[in-house]
């Protein structure tokens, strides 16, 4: 890896550390972690609660800012990049789905997944179209102009994973995002992960509980005393 990350990789970290200050105490959660991820390619990220799994997607996603070290999304540093060019990479480069959908509750379906669109400046026909088309890809074609309170929770889901995936992203960051689910539910969004993740060259980094889950990915990673260990 040279100083600007790795050529070809849609995300590389180097030397990541985060330490969180309580009050006096400066508590170490990350230290000395590197992470390379190539296009296509799908990663599980492991490790019991609090090991600093969600604090390393936030870091990844350029929600939280390092410690120490650098994170290269799309071949641009996050850390050199000012907060608006940070958002305007995030949305062309990024989706994120979380273990609570983050909808927003006054918007359907249909308008949650155009969001990103949207604030890409794609024209309002095309960005309905492409939302309409996800949609209907997650199995949702007849519930466009459902708000989120009028889905079921692992109907969230597959909104939020076609939100996620609107704009062709380099890279999805999936936090736990079957952990709210129960098991039935957990398996057909996971199947959708898993059918998304074959069609399209997004590379998928999912932080996940289930060892089913993370079998399937193509290489599982532990987060282990603040780096990451081949599982
Ligand atoms: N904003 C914060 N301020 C202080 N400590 C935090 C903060 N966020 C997380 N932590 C601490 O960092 C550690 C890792 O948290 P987290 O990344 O949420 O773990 P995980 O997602 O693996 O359960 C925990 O000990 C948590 O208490
Ligand atoms: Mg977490």
């Amino acid at each position: 890896m040279n100083e600007r990350g790795t050529g070809d990789a849609v995300l590389s970290c180097r030397n990541l550390g985060k330490c969180y200050e309580q009050g006096p105490e400066s508590v170490a959660v990350l230290s000395g972690l590197n992470l390379e991820l190539y296009p296509g390619q799908r990663v599980a990220i492991v490790g019991s609660s609090g090991s600093g799994k969600s604090t390393l997607l936030n870091l990844l996603g350029g929600l939280d800012t390092p410690s120490e070290g650098s994170v290269w999304l799309a071949g641009e540093e996050l850390s050199a990049l000012n907060e608006k060019a940070r958002g305007l990479l995030r949305n062309r480069a990024l989706g994120f789905v979380y273990q609570f959908h983050h909808l927003l509750a006054e918007f359907t379906a249909l308008e949650n997944v155009c969001m990103p669109l949207l604030i890409g400046t794609t024209p309002i026909a095309e960005a309905q179209r492409k939302a309409s088309e996800l949609l209907t890809r997650v199995g949702l074609g007849h519930r466009l102009e459902h708000k989120p309170s009028e889905l079921s929770g692992g109907e969230r889901q597959r909104v939020a994973i076609a939100r996620a995936l609107a704009n062709s992203p380099a890279l999805v960051l999936l936090d736990e995002p079957t952990g709210n689910l129960d098991q039935h539910t957990a398996q057909g969004i996971q199947e959708l992960m898993l059918e998304l993740s074959n069609s399209v060259r997004t590379a998928f980094l999912v932080v996940t509980h289930d060892p089913q889950l993370a079998a399937q990915m193509d290489m599982t990673l532990r987060l282990e005393g603040g780096r990451l260990v081949v599982a």
